[in-house]
């Protein structure tokens, strides 16, 4: 796959040497290029602008903070229909780390429905939003020995490349739904951030077990 990458921080870092290793075709694209040459160089990786990712990348993983949401997307051709027909994995959180009591945006809206809404024709799915980073460090991503699940959000186009992409890291997927369920996977995420805001180990996770197949009484 060519995955071109809108961000250059923490979870760029987490997520894409495990794609390169799976054989996938990276370019990092960042606010700031010293950032993504260096990352880039460190992971294996190309590096160019957030255009160039956007234009390389037939998937993208969007990681960026809320802040930079808009910025990024614009300047990656969303609104314009640049990114139309491509699939955005988006990992990103509307948290506000300042107060975590607020709400991001009207009607309780996640920030992967503003994705959409900045990428018209994008095929925009939220996975790999739940975990911290270090999580992608384990190999396999386990706990008691059961494969780490990673919710996917999105259309079907949209799942279906996120799903390859999980697989890859090891990991499983758990389809959460359309990309209205997105803003359930973003307010899940909010209690794992307060967590690990407030000392909790950074390999806190929800775990999904999937039941045992067991009947009950
Ligand atoms: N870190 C984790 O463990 C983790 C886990 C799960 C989900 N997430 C979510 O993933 C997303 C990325 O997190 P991260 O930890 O990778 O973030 P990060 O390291 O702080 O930064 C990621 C990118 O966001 C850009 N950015 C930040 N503020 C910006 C602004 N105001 N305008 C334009 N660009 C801006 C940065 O650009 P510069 O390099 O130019 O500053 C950087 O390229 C967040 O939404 C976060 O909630 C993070």
């Amino acid at each position: 796959m060519r995955i071109g990458v809108l961000g250059a921080g923490r979870m760029t870092e987490a997520l894409v040497p495990g794609w390169i290793r799976a054989g996938h075709d990276v370019l990092i694209g960042g606010r700031t290029p010293a950032k993504a040459e260096d990352l880039a160089q460190r992971v294996g990786a190309k590096a160019g602008t957030l255009r160039e990712a956007a234009e390389f990348g037939d998937v993208l993983l969007l990681a960026v903070l809320l802040a930079g949401l808009e910025e990024t997307l614009v300047a990656a051709g969303g609104p314009e229909g640049a990114l139309a027909g491509k699939t955005i994995i988006d990992c990103g959180n509307a948290v506000d780390l300042s107060d975590f009591s607020r709400i991001a945006f009207e009607g309780g809206m996640s920030m992967a429905e503003e994705v959409a809404r900045l990428a018209p024709g994008a095929h925009v799915v939220k996975a790999f939003n739940q975990a911290h980073g270090d999580v992608w460090k384990m190999r396999p991503p386990a706990f008691d020995g059961r494969p780490f699940a990673v919710p996917i959000a999105g259309d079907e186009e949209g799942k279906a490349a996120a799903r390859t992409l999980i697989t890859d890291l090891g990991a499983e997927s758990l389809d959460a739904g359309d990309l209205t369920q997105a803003r359930h996977l973003e307010a899940m995420a909010i209690i794992v951030i307060r967590l690990l805001f407030s000392g909790y180990d950074p390999l806190s996770v929800f775990a999904f077990t999937g039941g045992t197949g067991a009947t009950t009484t």
